[in-house]
């Protein structure tokens, strides 16, 4: 199992008693997949199961509450909290061990930050209100939990104290208020969480993983400092755990925990070297660790024992056996959007993803009939949604042909990557530029698709993808406008220094303003709905509103324009001035033309992506994901 590319990386590790095979862990992260009643769903399984055969050493399933359902976060949560719970358990672990990963189970409480919904209609708890036999009763949960744990099969358990839950409202001296031997110094702050370990040690002997995840300072506001994460750390071990694995504490500003793509890749690792530097266990710790490169430096540099992967994972659950294989060019890059993943969390969904369409999806992919016989398909349209069709129809043993009208391959990725901190766009463009040369995708550029090309090709099957275009309302005076597309697809008609009004704030509006404040314009945007950016995700529209402040991008909602002269915008609340006039509002699809070809000649095909109906990427991969399975 050992790789010349990444010695370190992949050199065994020992956490407690136990090996692990390489430096890989999966970071914990709630999938919300089970079966709604607590049970691991067969989804849950294969989903796992998938990152164990892409070659994660450890596995670490996120936040299975100790009280179920008091302590749920989410609905479709797993639990450990009763001894029905270890069959479904013991099946995962399996699973996850037959590919040479070890299991182990994050034990949690979502204290005050249980969703309502999730708790069966019980009332989150509150760490000020708890009386001690509260307090007992919880620290006994957790330690059946463990035990349940070991019944079931599973090779350790982390508590989790981080990322704003239970413990983590404990250690907050922000939420704690208790004037007893749970509250007040940082020692009782931490008192729960250290009974917690120390208990579930004596439950379970020496042989069983404990870890936990650990706040610290620098990510969140639990007014620690760098010496008290320390300290934390150092009571941690005294308790009995095996390994600290860090991240977070109570933040209000989700986008530190779930770093976006502002952050910057291992730019989270001082803290942890630090502690790595105190204590005598394995240091595992996250931070956009995408790159097998940095992660195999950090372990050689001593930074960190184990590399956490959580996104990575989702986004290419065979991240570690193409690293492992000198194949880091393979990876598909997670884009740190969390628009698939956290975000259906936070709405209570299972999780997707943006660029893996199969998130979820494991377990029914592997029930999907092979085709009865090899087909000609025509993809037409380079974007997510046609590259996406072919490449799942050519795995599938299809003939595929993708033709491109433009050339180049990406479609809107090729404008979506350009605005700042969207850089990851671009590499999952030419991540699939080369998937789609792996596969032997037979691609031709620069061809309109008419009715002579469809005779030559005479294909089977037609999945259009011929995507969206910009769409320019009929405001009198439109015309001295410039389309974003054209400004974001074209560096000479960037302009800098400049008074610039953009007309619409959806995500392309918002986005090109963030792009052009950037280059010292002067900025102002101008929407029609009361809102801004409708349909990025929350996490990073907390961002992009916060650097228009510091921008000085202004806005303006709910507004009416009425007409547009060649200097100003007249809406009915005033003018507004400009040099350069953007228009951002919203896209059409694009096609029709085909449609109405594809029909006459009646060829079978299917609609996919902005085509069909405008989205964003999760959309358009997912829809050609689809066609092609279904081919
Ligand atoms: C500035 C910008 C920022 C964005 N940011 C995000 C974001 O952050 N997150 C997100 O999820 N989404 C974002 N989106 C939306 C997302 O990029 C699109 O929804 C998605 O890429 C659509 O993919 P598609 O394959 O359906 O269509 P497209 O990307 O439009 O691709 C269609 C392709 O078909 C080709 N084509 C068209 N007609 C023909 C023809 N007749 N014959 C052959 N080829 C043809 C086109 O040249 C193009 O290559 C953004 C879009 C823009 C413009
Ligand atoms: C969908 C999702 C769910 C998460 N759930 C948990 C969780 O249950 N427990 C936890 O400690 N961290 C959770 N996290 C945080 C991750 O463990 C990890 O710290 C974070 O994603 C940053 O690492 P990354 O950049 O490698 O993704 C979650 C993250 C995501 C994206
Ligand atoms: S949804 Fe986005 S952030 Fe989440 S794993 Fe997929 S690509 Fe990464």
């Amino acid at each position: 199992m050992k790789s010349k590319a990444y010695p370190n990386l992949f050199k065994e590790g020992r956490i407690g008693s136990r090996v692990v095979k390489n430096r890989i862990v999966m970071a914990p992260m709630s999938e919300n997949m089970g079966n709604g009643d607590g049970t691991v769903s067969e989804q849950t399984i294969a989903y796992y199961e998938e990152r164990a055969k892409g070659g994660a050493g450890m596995i670490i399933v996120g936040s299975v509450p100790v009280e179920f359902p008091r302590g749920n976060g989410v609905s479709n949560t797993i639990t450990l909290d009763g001894e029905r719970y270890i069959l479904g358990w013991n099946r995962l672990a399996r699973r996850v061990q037959a590919h040479g990963a070890l299991l182990i189970a994050q034990l949690y409480h979502a204290g005050n930050g249980a969703w309502a919904g999730a708790t069966h209609g019980l009332t989150p708890i509150d760490v000020n209100t708890l009386t001690t036999d509260d307090i007992e009763m919880l620290k006994n949960k957790w330690i059946e939990s463990a035990v349940y744990a070991q019944m079931a099969g599973l090779d350790g358990v982390e508590v989790h104290s981080a990322t704003g839950y239970l413990l983590s409202q404990f250690i907050n001296p922000a939420v704690n208020q208790r004037t007893d031997e749970y509250g007040g110094s940082l020692e009782n702050r931490t008192r729960l969480a250290r009974e917690v370990i120390k208990g579930i040690r004596e439950a379970v002997g020496p042989k069983f993983i404990v870890g936990s995840r650990i706040p610290v300072h620098k990510w969140d506001s639990d007014n620690l400092t760098d010496e008290e994460s320390i300290q934390i750390a150092k009571m941690y071990v005294e308790a009995g755990v095996d390994y600290l694995n860090t991240n977070a504490g109570y933040t209000p500003k989700p986008s530190v925990i779930y770093e976006t793509g502002r952050y910057e890749e291992g730019g989270r690792l001082d803290i942890p070297a630090k502690i790595k530097a105190a204590v005598d266990v394995p240091v595992i710790s996250v931070g956009m660790l995408k790159d097998p490169e940095m992660c195999d430096k950090k372990i050689e540099e001593g930074v960190l024992d184990f590399a956490a992967l959580g996104r990575a994972l989702i986004a290419d659950p065979f991240w570690p056996e193409k690293a492992r294989q000198d194949r880091a060019c393979d990876i598909r890059n997670c884009l740190s959007c969390l628009d698939g993943c956290l975000e259906n969390v936070f709405v209570d969904l299972p999780i997707r993803c943006a660029v893996n369409p199969e998130v979820g999806f494991e377990f029914e992919r592997n029930q999907y009939p092979a085709p009865k016989k090899e087909k000609t398909v025509l993809v037409i349209g380079g974007g997510v949604a046609g590259m996406q069709a072919a490449v799942t129809a050519k795995e599938r043993g299809h003939k595929v042909i993708l033709a491109e009208k433009s050339d180049k391959l990406g479609g809107q990725l090729n404008l979506a990557g350009i605005p700042p901190y969207k850089q990851y766009i671009l590499k999952y463009r030419d991540w699939f530029v080369a998937e789609l040369d792996r596969k032997g995708v037979d691609v031709v550029y620069n061809c309109t698709v008419d009715k002579a090309f469809l005779d030559q090709i005479q294909p089977d099957e037609v999945v259009l993808a011929s995507g969206s275009r910009p769409w320019t309302p009929p405001i009198d005076g439109i015309e001295n406008a410039v389309q974003a597309w054209d400004i974001l697809g074209n560096v000479e008609m960037v302009p800098e220094n400049k008074k610039v009004v953009i007309i619409g704030g959806g995500i392309v509006g918002c986005e090109t303003a963030s792009y052009l404040a950037q280059k010292g314009n002067d900025i102002t945007i101008l929407e029609m709905l009361p809102t801004l950016a409708n349909g990025l995700d929350r996490f990073n529209k907390q961002d992009i509103f916060e650097d228009f402040e510091k921008e000085g991008v202004k806005t303006e909602t709910s507004v009416k324009i009425s007409k547009i002269t060649d200097q100003a915008v007249e809406t009915e609340g005033g003018d507004y001035g400009y040099d350069v006039l953007v228009v951002a509002t919203g896209q059409r699809s694009a096609g029709s033309e085909l449609i109405d070809l594809l029909d006459e000649e009646d060829y079978s095909y299917r609609i996919v992506g902005d085509a069909q109906k405008t989205g964003k990427i999760i959309t358009a991969n997912v829809s050609g994901y689809m066609a092609g399975l279904n081919i």
